[in-house]
């Protein structure tokens, strides 16, 4: 933690907390059916990358209110609508005592690519409260707090390689992978995610049954076969995607949707894009040490 500004002559300010905010990728993404609650149970290997936000948090126990600052992103909602500031208000409902909460958001990361950015930034700031509060809730209380605010949230707090099942809040940490390079090719259009869950088919909702963690914790000879069962729906979603699918398919090197899309990952370069897409080469990260 910072705690600045205690200099002679300075108004003194908040301590403050700053936390990176990771990309994920779905390494596996299987649907096993449907929970009843208009979710999707599903099988899925979560991936944190190196390529972050920055999240930085400060606190003054005497003030009053969520304040958010967006970065790097025009047009990104510096309020309600944005899973920051939602997840500030969440923990102060869990601790009313909370005072005032000044949010910096760096964002890096684009939207509606799949690569879970609101959610992570959402889990940095209960990580970065929680380091802050004299009182801090339980890690127990924090995942809840976390499941509310959307199915990835619960993965970031933690990061690293992850099963999940359920609704994607199901964990079962599994050993770091080691940190092999990744290419991201970003399309310039985006995917809504209820919309690409929206547009599977009835055979692509199962039911299918769940290979489990033992079967990604033995080794990761799996990582040969990505699979992303959300890809033909996302296509359907946003036809804009179907000429980057393509492209990448007939390149040869092994790729995955990410998530719901837009972005997808290559686990070798790919060859140079086709005008109109970024490329960010970044890495598998480790899971979060604190
Ligand atoms: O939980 P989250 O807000 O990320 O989910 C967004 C939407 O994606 C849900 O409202 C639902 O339509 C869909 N979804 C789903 N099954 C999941 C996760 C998300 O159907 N496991």
């Amino acid at each position: 933690m910072m705690d600045r500004g205690v200099g002679l002559g300075r108004l003194p300010q908040m301590p403050e907390v700053e936390l990176a905010a990771p990309a994920k990728i779905n390494l596996h993404l299987e649907i096993l059916g449907r929970d009843g609650r208009g979710f999707h149970v599903l099988e899925t290997v979560f991936q944190t990358l190196e390529l972050a936000d920055t999240v930085r948090v400060a606190h003054d126990p005497g003030g009053s209110g969520t304040r958010l600052e967006v970065r790097g992103c025009p047009g990104l909602d510096a309020g309600s609508g944005n899973l920051a500031w939602r997840a500030a208000e969440v923990f102060r409902g869990l601790r009313p005592d909370l005072g005032r909460v000044a949010i910096t958001l760096v964002k890096r990361l684009p939207l509606g690519g799949g690569l879970g950015g609101g959610s992570s930034d959402a889990a940095a700031v209960l990580r970065a409260l929680s380091r802050m509060h004299p009182a801090p809730p339980t890690p127990c209380e924090i995942e809840v707090l976390a499941a509310g605010l959307g199915s990835d949230v619960p993965f970031f707090l933690r990061g690293g390689t992850v099963w999940a099942t359920g609704r994607g809040i199901e964990l079962a940490p599994l050993a770091d992978l080691p940190p092999r390079p990744v290419w991201l090719l970003l399309p310039p259009c985006a995917c809504p995610t209820p919309a690409v869950f929206a547009a599977l088919t009835e055979a692509e909702r199962g039911p299918r049954t769940a290979r489990g963690a033992a079967h990604f914790a033995a080794g990761d000879a799996w990582l040969a076969q990505p699979h992303n069962r959300l890809a033909a729906a996302s296509r359907r979603a946003q036809p804009a995607l179907a000429p980057w699918l393509d492209w990448a398919g007939a390149s040869g090197v092994p790729c995955i949707l990410c998530g719901s899309g837009s972005t997808i990952a290559f686990f070798a370069e790919p060859p140079a894009p086709p005008p109109g897409a970024r490329l960010i080469a970044t890495r598998f990260r480790p899971r979060n040490r604190d």
